[in-house]
């Protein structure tokens, strides 16, 4: 056959995947945001049926059959070398989900949904309760789901690894390990000498902020940093996150706390910065495999390049200290941009995970890590986590949760069975600084466009350097093309390291 029309007829197949991928996205965003207590049992059985239809039609007999009729084969995934280069690094995604999906029995990928969808519904409740043992079977049988997970795919080394790979690929635990071990020296260290140094002023931050006025500020924050309106909209959730329910229509959620305003100011920020990666993938991508970020290491880099490289800058505040003075009348009349700037980067190793500044941070990520690999080996039981999880966040940051509600509860992702998910926030930290540096240099007079709220020309640097590619590249080849390196935990811990003796004159 033509082999264009065998092109089409895959990308015809990935299509109607990402119509159904993206319509369990809507459900998904539903779930977080809007839907009654009592709709989670029926919407669980929904997102499962989904699931399998998606299953179903990717797995197809027919879309083994068109890829190696374009040679596209596990040994020789970017199939005939007679292709364009973007079909050849479609053939490439295609063949690795494809090589991924097929080895799953469908009463698995059934079954595994519906139980994510309770174990979530259950998490809610137990975390709410602070009530570990009512969530325990649950996070039981998310730790089995992952463990059979791995062994269909089949892995490298160990059972761990094979998770890993769906968030980032070729980042194995040795390798993951390998620049996890600096950054928790230096970054410990780096916090024991702030504690010794007095805590900036944040009152002004910290008192009773309405929501709605919160809200006000957060709508127009969005569009100060440069998201269109018109393709996307802000909504309230527990735990802030971002969907791509359609190329253009791409959501964030934020949530408010009347005791901390930064809080939102924040998430909002975080949220735009992967909002900003869906947004401007490239037209040609469009509803196929490649329209993602590269990784969700790659996807974080970018949130978190936002939020805190831009974000906490004095440069960043100096443009928007007037807006938020307009915004919230009377409340800031004597802060300056240098005491928001001070108050936004104040070091306090703290319980909670999204709450934590920049530098105490990845310690709580690896700390995650350290517990997921023995939970996936086995060699931790997950009776044992709440009493392991003190002693961890004692022994890294000096703090104990006084119940599991602030500790081993904190997050979603264990309840639904994302086990290798939470490296990639460090990851993404590391990787952030590597194209800041390029960015830095490529784009003379920076901070001056980001004092004066003027966005573009990081927006349109991000786009020709990353989001220009889509998922086409692996997260070490982006980084090799963008910044001609290797992951660096050096550029990171620099940053950190200057920043906050400056800061807190050390
Ligand atoms: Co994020």
């Amino acid at each position: 056959m033509d082999k264009n029309k065998t092109l089409e007829k895959l990308h015809a197949i990935d299509r109607e995947c990402r119509l159904l991928e993206r319509t369990a996205s809507l459900l998904h965003w539903d779930l977080e945001t809007y839907l009654p207590p009592l709709g989670v049992e029926e919407r669980s059985e929904q997102l499962a049926l989904l699931e399998s239809l998606y299953h179903e039609r990717f797995t197809s007999p027919e879309t083994g059959k068109l890829l190696e009729e374009l040679g596209s084969v596990t040994d020789n995934p970017r199939g005939d070398d007679k292709l364009p280069e973007l079909e050849r690094d479609f053939l490439k995604r295609m063949r690795k989900n494809y090589d991924k999906e097929v080895k799953l029995p469908l009463d698995f990928v059934a079954s595994a949904a519906k139980a994510q969808g309770l174990s979530q519904a259950a998490w809610v409740e137990a975390k709410r309760n602070n009530n570990f043992a009512a969530f325990l079977p649950h996070l039981e049988s998310m730790i089995d789901f992952a463990r059979k997970y791995s062994l269909y795919w089949g892995f490298e080394g160990r059972v761990y690894d094979g998770l890993l790979d769906i968030f980032e690929p070729n980042m194995g635990v040795q390798a993951i390990a390998s620049v996890f071990t600096p950054l928790r020296e230096r970054l410990s260290a780096l916090i024991k000498k702030i504690a010794a140094k007095p805590e900036p002023d944040c009152s002004f931050l910290q008192s009773d902020f309405d929501p709605q006025i919160q809200a006000k500020f957060n709508a127009e924050l969005m569009k100060y940093l440069g998201y269109d309106t018109k393709r996307g909209r802000l909504d309230v959730s527990a735990h802030p996150f971002t969907t791509t329910l359609g190329s253009n229509d791409i959501r964030i959620t934020t949530r408010y706390l009347s005791d901390n305003f930064l809080s939102s100011i924040f998430s909002t920020i975080h949220e735009c910065g992967h909002a900003f990666y869906e947004l401007d993938i490239p037209k040609e991508l469009h509803l196929s495999c490649l329209a993602d970020g590269a990784s969700m290491g790659i996807h974080e880099s970018q949130s978190r390049l936002w939020e805190n490289v831009i974000g906490r800058s004095l440069p960043f505040w100096e443009g928007l200290t007037p807006l938020l003075k307009k915004c919230v009348p009377g409340r800031f009349d004597s802060v300056s941009a240098k005491d928001f700037y001070r108050a936004v980067n104040l070091v306090k190793p703290s319980l909670i995970r999204v709450e934590a500044d920049e530098v105490s941070y990845s310690l709580h990520i690896i700390l995650r890590f350290e517990l997921e690999q023995g939970l996936i080996s086995g060699e931790i039981k997950a009776g044992e986590l709440p009493s392991l999880w003190r002693k961890k966040m004692k022994e890294y940051l000096g703090v104990e949760p006084e119940n599991d509600t602030e500790g081993v509860l904190q997050d979603v992702h264990w309840s639904h069975g994302s086990f290798g998910y939470f490296p990639s926030y460090a990851l993404g930290n590391l990787y952030g600084l590597q194209f800041f540096g390029r960015m830095k240099s490529d784009i003379p007079g920076l901070e001056d466009f980001t004092s004066k709220g003027n966005f573009s020309p990081v927006h349109d640097w991000l786009k020709d350097n990353i989001y220009k590619w889509g998922k086409r590249l692996d997260p070490c080849e982006l980084l090799k093309k963008v910044t001609g390196e290797n992951l660096s935990v050096e550029p990171f811990l620099k940053y950190i390291e200057e920043k906050y003796a400056a800061v807190y004159g050390l």
